[in-house]
């Protein structure tokens, strides 16, 4: 939701702290601003609304010179994105300054106790609230480490956090829960950081902590213990990717670049996971739990976003192909829904940064009442992949735009395998169908390639309708979530409102929206719905709606319905979500591009929510 970066080593640490902040800048970008320690050990301070570029731009470098800071880029709970608000935020006294990344929940009641002590306040945020108090604990014990501790005892709510003390300016001081939080260990030097494309640059041995986590760094190393005060340790993990994979490589925008890596990317999620000969499927991360799901009473799939439309997705698949029952729930509905769920309970966590509140909330609900659970992730070593009791990661690599493409389309790749893996063991698809389906697979990034070697159609359609106001989108079937999913990334990158409905919904409401000024996306594959989705097309056109017709390579039956056309190769029903939702991607990011909007940083969003 955030990013917070921290360094405590022998190098200046500003442009380390920079460097990394503009990684993690995909977090959140309300604001921006760092902290450092001079070699007189005074902490300075700057922080201003806007990016960590103009921060970069407007820091007086010759000033912020020191081998310990801290710096956070960020996405704004409480308090309006403005200089005041910015973080790092000091406490009353310029004693203790801290970055924080959640939401402090009992910050109200934490600061009402403040001020009758005579504490003021600068800023509308709860962050400031947390440095007031570390200071208060500081005023009775002289002791920082101990101050933290107190203070973060009394805390209720979510925190990543690092933070400095004046008056003891040889130690950076963090701690997590709720909210990501890894070090970077190097060579006489730490960095911590939100996530470790901060980090890679410098190490690629990573300390992730865990929920009550607090670490003290030194020149000298760190020292990790509990906030109870109890010493603990954690493994050290290798990062598995490379610097050039969280660089854009040539492309105008990550989102881009994401796009056209969908070829490798779908591939990465499949290797050495499809035997093509039998078309077994075979997660090995599946296997502790491959029981529980032969036997499953029903799946339970929850995420949030796109991961969710890649459960709605799973639904058919599952449903369709393995015939059990599934449910598939927003995670921040199901979390406080008060489910009915018991240890025959399958759930299955979708999430790309595996940091998502509200679908960990959920997977720690599904716990609760022992169910088994399941997580599809791509962050290696997030919370959730961590908590899950078995999971499949999607390799689809850092996905760095906020829009998210190729996780989606690896999320129903795993999906796919996972309805190959029980099918096969319940014979509910013939062994010929999973050979069929096996060698379609293999197609699909060539597939893929061919659309991407086609965005310019693409790009064409898109500036057709770049000043539409609304737009909606309808499928049928498979395709139903794929229409939700080329919505949801229009709205959030191009700022056009758009809707995905099921096709045939569109005559019970939303077709009285249809003029000439609406456009309409038909997901319209030669598949055994294509005549009752003419038959959809047909009715909008009575109504002088504007039709792009998402339709397959070979169709000529569509050009005299469709205004416009976008090409998709054929496939089988299990893989065309796959295929028909990247014209859609390429479609929101030609249409974003050309209205100027940030595609990879849109207004008001985050890469991964870890906040309620
Ligand atoms: C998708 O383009 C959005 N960025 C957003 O809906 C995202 O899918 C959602 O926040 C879930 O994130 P996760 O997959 O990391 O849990
Ligand atoms: N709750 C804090 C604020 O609003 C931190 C938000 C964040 O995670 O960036 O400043």
């Amino acid at each position: 939701m955030c990013g917070i970066v921290g360094y405590i080593g022998k190098k200046n640490s500003l442009p380390i702290i920079i460097e990394g902040l503009r990684r993690l800048e995909y977090r959140g970008y309300d604001s921006a601003g760092v902290s450092i320690i001079n070699d007189k050990a005074k902490v300075l301070n700057y922080k201003k609304v806007g990016r960590v570029g103009e921060m970069n731009d407007n820091i007086d470098k010759d000033i912020f010179q020191g081998s310990i800071g801290i710096g956070h880029t960020r996405w704004a709970t409480h308090g309006v994105p403005n200089d005041v608000n910015a973080h790092p935020h000091f406490d009353m006294d310029d004693n203790v300054v801290i970055v924080h990344n959640g939401i402090i929940e009992n910050y109200k009641q934490i600061k009402t106790k403040l001020l009758a002590e005579g504490f003021q306040f600068s800023s509308d945020t709860d962050t400031e609230v947390l440095a007031n108090l570390i200071n208060y604990y500081f005023r009775q014990t002289n002791d920082f480490e101990k101050s933290v501790r107190l203070a973060l005892n009394e805390v209720e709510g979510t925190y990543g956090l690092a933070c400095l003390c004046a008056k003891e300016p040889d130690k950076v001081i963090v701690a997590r829960n709720g909210s990501p939080l890894l070090l970077g260990v190097g060579i006489e030097e730490t960095i911590v950081s939100s996530d470790a494309s901060a980090v890679i640059n410098h190490t690629k041995n990573v300390v992730y902590l865990e929920d009550g986590d607090m670490a003290i760094l030194t020149k000298n190393g760190f020292k990790m213990k509990t906030i109870h005060d109890v010493k603990i340790y954690r493994e050290a993990h290798k990062i598995d990717f490379l610097l050039e994979d969280i660089e854009k490589s040539g492309y105008d925008h990550f989102m881009l670049k994401e796009i056209c890596e969908q070829p490798d990317t779908i591939q990465n999620t499949y290797r050495g996971r499809i035997n093509f000969d039998s078309g077994i499927a075979k997660l090995g991360g599946l296997d502790s739990v491959f029981d529980k799901m032969l036997n499953a009473k029903r799946f339970i799939i929850t995420a949030c976003g796109t991961a969710w439309h890649a459960g709605l997705v799973g639904e058919y698949m599952i449903e369709q192909f393995c015939r059990i029952p599934v449910e598939v729930e927003y995670a921040s509905e199901f979390r406080y829904r008060r489910p009915i769920i018991d240890e025959d309970d399958v759930v299955i966590l979708i999430s790309q940064s595996g940091e998502t509140a509200d679908t960990l909330a959920a997977l720690r609900e599904a716990k609760k009442f022992g169910a088994t659970t399941i997580g599809i992730v791509n962050v290696i070593g997030s919370t959730i992949a961590r908590e899950v009791d078995a999971g499949t990661y999607v390799h689809a690599g850092p996905e760095i735009g906020v829009a998210s493409t190729k996780a989606f389309t690896s999320q129903v790749m795993s999906l796919a395998l996972i309805t190959m893996m029980i099918a096969a063991e319940k014979n509910t698809i013939s062994k010929e169908s999973l050979i069929e389906i096996a060698t379609e697979l293999r197609n699909i990034p060539g597939k893929i390639k061919k659309m991407i070697d086609a965005k310019e159609d693409y790009k064409k359609v898109a500036d057709a309708f770049k000043n539409a106001n609304n737009v909606l989108y309808l499928g049928r079937g498979f395709n139903f979530p794929v229409a939700l999913e080329g919505a949801l990334k229009l709205k959030e990158i191009s700022y056009i409102h758009a809707e995905g409905y099921p096709a045939a919904e569109m005559k019970h409401g939303p077709i009285a929206l249809i003029d000439e000024n609406m456009p309409v996306v038909f997901i319209a594959p030669q598949d055994r719905t294509y005549d009752k989705i003419i038959s959809n097309i047909e009715e909008v056109k009575a109504r002088k709606g504007r039709i792009i017709a998402l339709a397959s390579d070979d169709d000529d039956n569509i050009n005299s319905y469709a205004d416009y056309v976008l090409r998709v190769p054929k496939t089988l029903a299990l893989f065309a979500p796959i295929l028909n939702v990247i014209p859609l991607q390429f479609l929101s990011y030609y249409v974003a591009a050309s209205r100027g909007c940030d595609v990879d940083q849109p207004r008001n969003l985050a890469k991964s929510v870890t906040v309620e």
